[in-house]
């Protein structure tokens, strides 16, 4: 995700455009720019690297005089972070400048149609077709609003947009579907942002677009259209929130917002690899004769990217039926492991930063093995040593405890082995679009989730003094109490252990003493009685148990305390929203101990070191 402003008023634009971009680089830091009339030229300023070094380059934005302007800050999805792939885009006489949040994910077919009619291109990115096609219609119809609505009717994606067009010098365009858009009003100026932080110094009176809709600025007056170009009326709504929690978009951590972000994660990343009801993993470079040659898959990662890799194996091998094996990757490094030329090596990193997961990719190219990395972050070490890269669209994740990078890893783990279910002949066609269909209905069961979070708040706060907390599960359900324990370690300081649930009873079950809370995750329906018999161990062993289970298992009330309910959903799928009241467990008692969500003790976001 990235971070757009707009602004035209009586002040010099550049500052304030730079100050908007400064409150919204929580969205992306991976480059900056901003482009500002002068009064007879549009000019324009855009670097790699953080906004600070935008703002050395223009001198806070005094080397771009001129009071209407727009700027971006940027997360990097299509085209490494450079220079030229920093927004803003252009048509080739720079009369169209634009900058863009989202996702354009038929731009490949659009960028070759305009090519074909001669269009030159000088980026990477997504973006710049929108500059052309803009070019293209507005050339045509000599509108920039007409041209608008017919690029908006022309792609396919995500998109928030702020436009300046050279021969109309006193208006700033803008129109979003997908991504975050807002128009601020005051006496001095009028503005467009990705979100409130950005211009809530300057005005609380703000009007939030809609999908499809169309904001036209000028210096005295905004209008809205449809994409049939009718006028809408829209009403202000008056920003109460202070500038702080502004950022986390009313949350009061980072943390908490990227839990609400998670749908909107497995959304970005699954989406535009489905194209009519077929997964289309270009990045994978692999065709189905080499998916189908694969002898075995080696995931190697660390902390939750491993517990993700764990998932996979239950997932691979039960839909596609190949042998998967998962490795810490500081271990994988020093183990000299096994494997032949039909071996395929996943890397799986959030921040592609990840010293021992880069290292284990290291030894697994020099070994001459194919590497697929699974990244959050774009152009990442991890991201550009892979052969291929398989990038999550999660966004930018700020809080140090992963969440909704976590779950865009496990729904790109759900494409690829579809994927190979399919290419091996391991499931029919029939079950493919069956899984295809839950799949895609699991956002929508995760907000489900989430519009509830009152009853494990009240329950986490039963637990803020506790010593020793169990998560145990079976399958799936092993691999998730393995994040669930994660997630509470390392944000509530509490010690913690996730154990396979038959495994307790040879030895770890001493500890279990009166009182202690067991988190007993039961999604796995061909599961369920041996779960509820391993809950009967602990229990009699005085353990205070907290059942987390699918709705259709109503059995598990007779002997857990506390039982969480989650929708139901393909088992392969349930781990993703299992996950959910774990996340917001830890949350609470972490809160609830008056810690530092966001920048627990001890740890960073990405440990670069080994
Ligand atoms: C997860 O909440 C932790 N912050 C940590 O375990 C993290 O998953 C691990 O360090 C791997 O980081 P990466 O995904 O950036 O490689």
């Amino acid at each position: 995700m990235c971070g757009i402003v707009g602004y035209i008023g009586d002040e010099q634009a550049a500052p304030i455009l730079l100050n908007g971009l400064t409150k919204l680089e929580y969205r992306g830091y991976d480059s900056a720019g901003v482009a500002v009339y002068d009064g007879a030229e549009i000019r324009m300023e855009k670097v790699s690297g953080r906004l600070a070094r935008l703002k050395e380059l223009t001198d806070g934005g005094l080397t771009l005089p001129g009071t209407i302007g727009i700027g971006h800050t940027r997360w990097a999805t299509h085209g490494s972070p450079s220079d030229t792939n920093a927004h803003p885009h252009f048509n080739s006489d720079r009369s169209i400048i634009v900058v863009h949040n989202g996702i354009i994910e038929n731009y490949s077919a659009l960028k070759q149609d305009l090519i074909r009619r001669g269009y030159e291109f000088v980026s990477e990115t997504d973006t710049e077709v929108l500059a052309h096609l803009l070019d293209r219609y507005y050339r045509k119809y000599k509108s920039p609003l007409e041209a608008l609505t017919r690029v908006m009717q022309k792609v396919e994606g995500s998109y928030a947009l702020g436009i300046l067009f050279k021969d109309f010098p006193g208006q700033i365009f803008s129109a979003r579907k997908d991504s975050p858009l807002i128009v601020g009003q005051s006496p001095e100026g009028n503005f467009i942002a990705s979100d409130v932080p950005a211009i809530l110094q300057y005005t609380r009176d703000v009007f939030y677009m809609n999908n499809e809709e169309i904001a036209v600025l000028s210096r005295n007056e905004i209008k809205f259209y449809n994409v049939d170009e009718e006028l809408l009326e829209k009403t202000a709504v008056r920003i109460d929130w202070d500038i702080n929690a502004a950022e986390k978009g009313g949350y009061e951590h980072f943390f908490l917002k990227e839990v609400y972000e998670q749908p909107k994660a497995i959304r970005d990343t699954i989406s535009p690899r489905i194209h009519e009801n077929e997964i289309v993993i270009e990045e994978l470079g692999m065709t189905d004769e080499e998916i189908c040659r694969v002898g075995k898959i080696m995931i190697v990662a660390c902390g939750s990217a491993y517990h993700t890799g764990v998932m996979a194996k239950y997932i691979f091998e039960g839909l596609a039926r190949v042998p998967v094996e998962v490795d810490l990757a500081s271990e994988y490094r020093y183990r000299d492991p096994i494997f032949d030329r039909n071996t395929l090596v996943i890397i799986v990193s959030q921040s592609g930063e990840t010293a021992d997961s880069l290292a284990a990719l290291r030894e697994s190219g020099a070994n001459g093995q194919k590497v697929l990395g699974i990244v959050n972050v774009v152009g990442s070490s991890i991201a550009r040593e892979a052969d291929n890269v398989m990038y999550t669209w999660a966004g930018p994740e700020i809080s140090v405890a992963t969440t909704k990078a976590y779950s865009a890893q496990l729904a790109a783990f759900y494409l690829l082995a579809l994927k190979f279910g399919l290419a091996r002949g391991a499931m029919s066609r029939d079950s493919y679009q069956a899984l295809l269909d839950d799949l895609k209905r699991l956002p929508e069961q995760m907000e489900a989730i989430l519009k509830d979070r009152q009853q494990i708040q009240r329950f986490a706060n039963r637990y803020l003094a506790a010593d020793h907390i169990f998560f145990i599960g079976r399958g799936i359900d092993y691999a998730i109490s393995l994040e669930g324990s994660l997630k509470l370690k390392e944000i509530s300081y509490i010690h913690s252990e996730a154990y396979a649930a038959g495994e307790l009873k040879h030895g770890t079950i001493s500890l279990i003493e009166e009182g202690t809370l067991v988190v007993a995750i039961s999604t796995q329906e061909s599961l369920y009685p041996k779960t509820v018999s391993n809950i009967e161990e602990v229990k009699t062993r005085g353990a205070f148990v907290m059942a987390l289970t699918s709705e259709d298992n109503r059995d598990i009330e007779k002997v857990s305390d506390f039982t969480v309910y989650i929708p139901k959903t393909n088992r392969y799928f349930a781990g993703s929203l299992a996950i959910l009241p774990l996340q917001l467990f830890a949350y609470y008692v972490s809160l609830g101990r008056g810690l530092d969500v966001d920048k627990p003790r001890n740890l960073a976001k990405s440990v670069t070191v080994e």
